[in-house]
C-alpha cells in the first residue's frame, strides 16, 4: 500500500548530526536506488549542458549567496554561450527567424516565482525573471511588456542571432517545402556544401545538420520529415547550506515554433517549481508534455509523499508517457516519439533525475566538484 502523507512525514531520515541538515522523510518503498539518494548538504543540479552553471551556482552558495541568485548566475553562463543552440544568445529561432526566449525562477524561502515569456532581443531572460520575482507583484510578464520591463531595469537590446543559427534556420526554411521558390538541397545543380553556393557565414548546410545531430546527445531533438526540432533548455536546481532551495529554467524554446508559442520553461509548476519544505525540480524537453502534466509541481509533490528525487522524476516521466494519447506522438513501436528529462534536488541535498528515453544525463556539483551523472529512463534501450 502506498504510504500516506502521515506515514511519510513520520518516517525520519538518519542524517549525521554534524551536517545539521533539515530532515526529510524517505519513502518506505524505495524502488530505484541512485547515487544521489545518499547525498546530503548543498548541491546544484542541472541539465547536461549545465556543467558551468552548477559550478558557478555551487561556488556562489559556498560564498553565502541566495540559492535563486546562484541558480540564475549559473544559467546566465549558458545563456551567454553562442555555441549552445538551445538557450539565450545563439538559441534557435521561431519559424520567422526571430529568437523568442522564455525563463522562470522560483525561490523557496519566499515561495515567490518570476518569469518572462516570448521576450525578444534580451540575452539573459533568467536575470529578468529574477527581477520580476524580486521587484514586482507579478509571476509572469510576456512579449513586448517583458522587453520594456527588462530595458527599464537596464538590460540592453541585442541581436541574438549568430551566423551559425542564421545558417541553420535558413537551411530549415529552404528545405521546408519543395514547391516554394527556395531550392531544396536535392533540387540544386550546385553543391550545397561549397562555400561559394551558400549564404555568408562560417557554417555550411551540412555542418548545420551535423550541428543538430550533435545536439541530439544532450538536447531533445525530434525529427519530422527529415527536419530536426529541438527543445533544448537549461534547468538548474539549488540547495544551499541551510537547506533553502530554488529552481531556474531558461530556453529559446522549440526551434521553428509558431511565433508566440510558449513552452513549459516560464510556467511555474511546469518547467520548474520548488517548495522550501520539500525541494526543487525542473524539466527540459517537450514543453507541451511537461505543461500537461504539471511537471515541476508533480515532482515536488511526489518527493513530499516520500519518493527520492530519482523516484519522483521517474514517476512523473512515466505519467507523461501514460497520459500521451495522440497517435502522432507515438512511433510504430508504440513508444512516445519525444523526450523529457526531469531533475530534482531535495531539501536535505539528495538529488536525481530521470528521462523518458534511455541515455539521459544531468550535471551536478557538490563538495566533490562538478560532474555528469546518468539517470534512469522510462524506456529501456
Ligand atoms: N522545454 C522547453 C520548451 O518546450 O520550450
Amino acid at each position: 500500500m502506498a504510504p500516506t502523507r502521515r506515514d511519510v512525514l513520520s518516517t525520519s531520515l538518519a542524517i549525521p548530526a554534524i551536517l545539521a541538515f533539515p530532515s526529510v522523510a524517505l519513502s518506505k518503498t524505495r524502488r530505484q536506488a541512485a547515487p544521489g539518494d545518499d547525498h546530503r548538504g548543498p548541491v546544484a543540479i542541472a541539465s547536461a549542458n549545465g556543467i558551468p552553471a552548477v559550478e558557478r551556482a555551487f561556488a556562489m552558495m559556498h560564498e553565502g549567496a541566495d540559492p535563486a541568485d546562484a541558480a540564475v548566475a549559473g544559467v546566465t553562463i549558458v545563456e551567454n554561450d553562442p555555441n549552445d543552440l538551445s538557450v539565450g544568445y545563439g538559441g534557435l529561432p521561431n519559424e520567422e527567424g526571430v529568437i523568442q526566449l522564455d525563463a522562470s525562477v522560483m525561490h523557496g524561502p519566499t515561495h515567490k516565482s518570476g518569469a518572462v515569456a516570448c521576450i525578444e532581443g534580451i540575452k539573459n531572460p533568467a536575470a529578468v525573471a529574477l527581477l520580476v520575482l524580486k521587484r514586482t507583484d507579478h509571476c509572469l510578464i510576456v512579449g513586448e511588456g517583458a522587453k520594456r520591463f527588462a530595458m527599464a531595469n537596464g538590460f540592453k537590446e541585442e541581436d541574438l542571432m549568430t551566423d551559425r543559427t542564421r545558417q541553420i534556420w535558413m537551411r530549415w526554411n529552404a528545405n521546408l517545402n519543395d514547391r516554394d521558390d527556395w531550392l531544396d538541397e536535392d533540387q540544386m545543380d550546385w553543391d550545397a556544401r561549397d562555400p561559394m553556393n551558400r549564404g555568408r557565414g562560417p557554417i555550411g548546410s551540412n555542418e548545420a545538420v551535423n550541428e543538430l545531430e550533435r545536439l541530439a546527445a544532450d538536447h531533445d531533438v525530434r525529427w519530422r520529415n527529415g527536419v530536426a526540432y529541438t527543445t533544448g533548455t537549461i534547468n538548474c536546481c539549488t540547495v544551499d547550506g541551510s537547506g533553502d532551495v530554488a529552481s531556474c529554467t531558461t530556453t529559446s524554446g522549440l526551434s521553428w515554433k509558431i511565433p508566440g508559442r510558449v513552452g513549459d520553461s516560464p510556467i511555474t509548476g511546469a518547467g520548474m517549481y520548488c517548495d522550501n519544505d520539500v525541494g526543487a525540480a525542473g524539466a527540459t524537453g517537450r514543453g507541451e508534455a511537461v505543461i500537461l502534466n504539471c511537471g515541476g509541481f508533480s515532482i515536488v509533490r511526489a518527493m513530499e509523499r516520500g519518493l527520492t528525487p530519482t523516484e519522483a522524476c521517474l514517476e512523473v516521466a512515466g505519467d507523461i508517457v501514460r497520459r500521451t494519447k495522440e497517435k502522432r506522438l507515438r512511433g510504430e513501436d508504440g513508444r512516445v516519439n519525444f523526450d523529457v528529462k526531469l531533475y530534482a534536488a531535495r531539501k536535505d541535498g539528495a538529488y536525481g533525475g530521470a528521462s523518458i528515453r534511455p541515455g539521459g544525463r544531468f550535471a551536478v556539483c557538490d563538495e566533490n566538484g562538478a560532474r555528469i551523472e546518468a539517470c534512469p529512463s522510462v524506456y529501456n534501450a
